[in-house]
């Protein structure tokens, strides 16, 4: 019958230098299948976040490829790439920054699905299924960041990710400014989140300890390269 699905992602030879000179990224290949979480591991300063985003668009490789679902990332001009957003979100670091202090909850959460063609009327109703997913009382859609703890605005976040149903989300360090039990509550929702839609995470982490406990597989980087199998722990 038909050939296996080819991998969702595929990240091929990246190579970044920046005008400092520093070369983020060495050569940086990899694969995301359907469904799985694989991990980037490694010390502050060893290229995750800049091979993170060469795999979101944001930062173009000066060599190398990036395909998602048989698309060229590096190739597509602008007006391509964007239908393709929908369906390769972001988890960043730091939500209460990363959200819009103005913005409600619902607002920031509806500002996603409207970017991305949602009638008005399908997005109350899908802002409510998001927020009951995440975990957050009903409520919570009329509050603003700066009245959410960071597990919260981390569910917002997620939410926000989750809410034009991707294929894969990719999460920087998403879970690094919280505190461990806080932690340990956002990975066992990604995980949960994972099994109700099938969603595929690239799980950017400096902790070994939290990869370990949510990835797949795990590729560890050091000075731009990939140098999996990870190392010993020091
Ligand atoms: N926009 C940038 N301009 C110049 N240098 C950068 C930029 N972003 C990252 N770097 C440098 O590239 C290297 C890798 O950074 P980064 O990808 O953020 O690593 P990590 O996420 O693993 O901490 C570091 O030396 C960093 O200082
Ligand atoms: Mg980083």
């Amino acid at each position: 019958m038909s050939e296996p699905a080819p991998p969702l992602l595929v990240a091929d030879d990246l190579v970044k230098r920046f005008p400092s000179g520093v070369l983020a990224a060495d050569g940086v290949s990899f694969a995301v299948r359907h469904g799985e979480t694989v991990g980037l591991v490694g010390a502050s300063g060893s290229g995750k976040s800049t091979v993170a985003r060469m795999v979101l668009g944001l930062v173009r490789p000066d060599a190398g490829s990036v395909r998602f679902d048989r698309h060229e990332l590096t190739a597509l001009p602008p007006r391509r790439l964007r239908p393709l957003r929908a369906r390769l979100q972001f988890v960043p670091q730091s939500p209460r920054t990363s959200l819009n202090p103005h913005l409600t909850v619902a607002q920031s959460i509806a500002f996603n699905l409207r970017a991305h063609g949602w009638r008005r009327g399908d997005v109350r109703a899908r802002v409510a299924e998001l927020l009951d997913q995440v975990g957050l009382p009903a409520g919570y859609a009329a509050r603003r960041p700066a009245e959410l703890s960071g597990g919260q605005a981390q569910r917002v976040a997620i939410a926000r990710a989750l809410a034009t149903r991707p294929d894969l989300v990719v999460c920087d360090e998403a879970v690094s400014a919280l505190d461990k039990s806080v932690q340990a509550q956002i990975l066992n929702l990604l995980a949960g989140l994972q099994r109700d839609t099938g969603v595929a995470y690239l799980f950017v982490s400096h902790d070994p300890a939290v990869v370990e406990h949510l990835c797949d597989r795990v590729l560890a980087m050091r000075d731009g390269r990939v140098t999996s199998p990870p190392k010993e722990r020091e």
